[in-house]
């Protein structure tokens, strides 16, 4: 194939070369932010005279039809092609005769592909983020119908504090709420252009950077045409706050999978969310949850791998930087194919509300209540957590709770106990009582989704 740098070589490229070099197996996909950046220079270059308006007209007409062509399957990206910058230009020379070679006056592949990216990127996180509001929505949703489904609250995986579920499932909507802030930070630091740095260096031509800027919805046009062409920190960004989505999902995902065991049993998936086992009949496996706990790695992988490639780069472009596509790709491939998978899981999971009562009224989580209600009757809260403790002790030693220990045994450790002391350490009193901004009682949960879906 004759190549469009071919002036200074006199060999043909070593096939194996070829291949390696090229990119458009993964970068083709930017086809049409290709187009777009293309269109939005061709009108600059006849807006500021530096081609004519009937060259600029027509190139524009030609990208057009190349864009078509492609949406129709009319046109297939060949695969031999260096890269989709290099595929959509030579097809618009083919179209065009000698006009289309005129694109690429005051351009480089290094602004070109830095453009591509941010754009593809920007449209990305924009379904990302509509993604992560469905989830955050099918979490309020399925919160509201459990403020009051009482369930133990866990430090160290031991049972703590009485909390509902609908509380634990809210706390999961601030994490999400806060990594749609992250997208949206990544996107406002993303959105700027970087075309016309040319390769590295500007350009003699009189360009107008604020054209294209404003033409392709950019903020304004980067400020130093080094960095213009050089800078992958969004891809990184965009990485790490996809890596933190990610993060939180598999924290989610591994919840879920421990609820579902026979040791737990405080959910039910939805048979159209979970799978069998080849050979043990019984079974009924968390695959989904357990394939987003395991996808997260590869992103966190991706998120390493962009920062390494980096780190050891001298200004400015690097072919290095090729490799950036892949890893962020990938990454945000499977985190929308993660949030889109788990968002109907959740919204068609059981709640088995009873089973969650029955493991709350076991391991002693109304133990501070107890001593709360020794303080609220005048005694010091290191006594009273104290007494709590013995009695706690006793409990164990008798084989029974808090609740079922008569009010003989809690009048020996301390006269301030009376009849009341049942109804303050019921686990429904525990839970109605904290009230507390961001606590548990059914009333600050319901605020809690207030809050949430007023944000959304
Ligand atoms: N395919 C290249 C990439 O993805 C495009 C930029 C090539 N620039 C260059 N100077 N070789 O990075």
């Amino acid at each position: 194939m004759d190549k469009m740098w071919a002036g200074r070589f006199s060999k043909e490229t070593d096939s194996g070369v070829n291949a390696f070099n090229s990119s458009i197996s993964f970068d083709g996909r930017m086809y049409r932010n290709d187009i777009a950046g293309s269109i939005a220079h061709a009108t600059m270059l006849g807006e500021a005279g530096i081609i004519s308006k009937e060259d600029s007209e027509a190139i524009i007409a030609g990208l057009q039809s190349i864009l078509a062509d492609i949406e129709v399957g009319k046109l297939e990206l060949d695969m031999n092609a260096e890269d989709i910058h290099m595929f959509i230009e030579a097809e618009l020379t083919k179209r065009l005769g000698s006009i289309g070679k005129r694109l690429h006056t005051s351009r480089s592949r290094n602004d070109q592909v830095a453009v591509d990216i941010r754009l593809y990127l920007r449209d990305e996180i924009k379904e990302i983020r509509g993604l992560l509001e469905k989830l955050i929505t099918t979490i309020c949703d399925t919160a509201e119908k459990h403020t009051d489904t009482i369930m133990p609250g866990y430090t160290h995986l031991q049972r703590a504090q009485p909390i509902t579920f609908g509380h634990h499932l809210m706390a999961y909507a601030q994490m999400l709420l806060r990594d749609i802030g992250r997208l949206d930070d990544t996107a406002k630091r993303m959105n700027v252009n970087p075309l016309g740095s040319g390769a590295l260096a500007g350009t003699t031509y009189p360009i107008d950077r604020f054209l294209t800027t404003k033409l392709l919805g950019f903020t304004e046009p980067m400020v130093n045409s080094l960095d213009g062409v050089s800078d992958r920190d969004f891809c990184i960004e965009l990485a790490s706050a996809i890596s933190t989505i990610m993060m939180h999902l598999s924290r989610f995902s591994e919840e879920i999978i421990m609820w579902c065991s026979w040791e737990f049993k405080f959910i039910e998936l939805d048979d159209a969310f979970a799978t069998g086992s080849s050979i043990m009949p019984q079974k009924k496996n968390p695959d989904v949850a357990e394939l987003v706990r395991g996808k997260a790695a590869r992103v966190f992988g991706d998120n390493m791998t962009l920062l390494a490639m980096m780190k050891g780069l001298p200004l400015a472009y690097n072919k290095d930087m090729q490799e950036d596509k892949e890893a962020i790709f990938d990454a945000v491939d499977n985190v929308k194919l993660c949030i889109s998978t788990f968002t109907p899981m959740l919204a068609t999971m059981t709640v088995l509300k009873d089973n969650m009562r029955k493991a709350a009224a076991k391991g002693f989580i109304n133990a501070t209540d107890c001593a709360d209600y020794l303080v609220k009757k005048g005694m010091p809260f290191r006594d009273a957590y104290k007494i709590t403790g013995g009695l706690v002790a006793e409990c164990i030693a008798k084989n029974t709770t808090l609740e079922e220990l008569p009010i003989e045994c809690y009048k020996e450790k301390s006269g301030l106990f009376d009849n009341d002391l049942y109804e303050a350490i019921s686990l429904e009193h525990c839970v109605k009582c904290r009230t507390s901004y961001g606590g548990p009682a059914p009333e600050s949960v319901k605020k809690q989704i207030g809050y949430v879906r007023e944000r959304l």
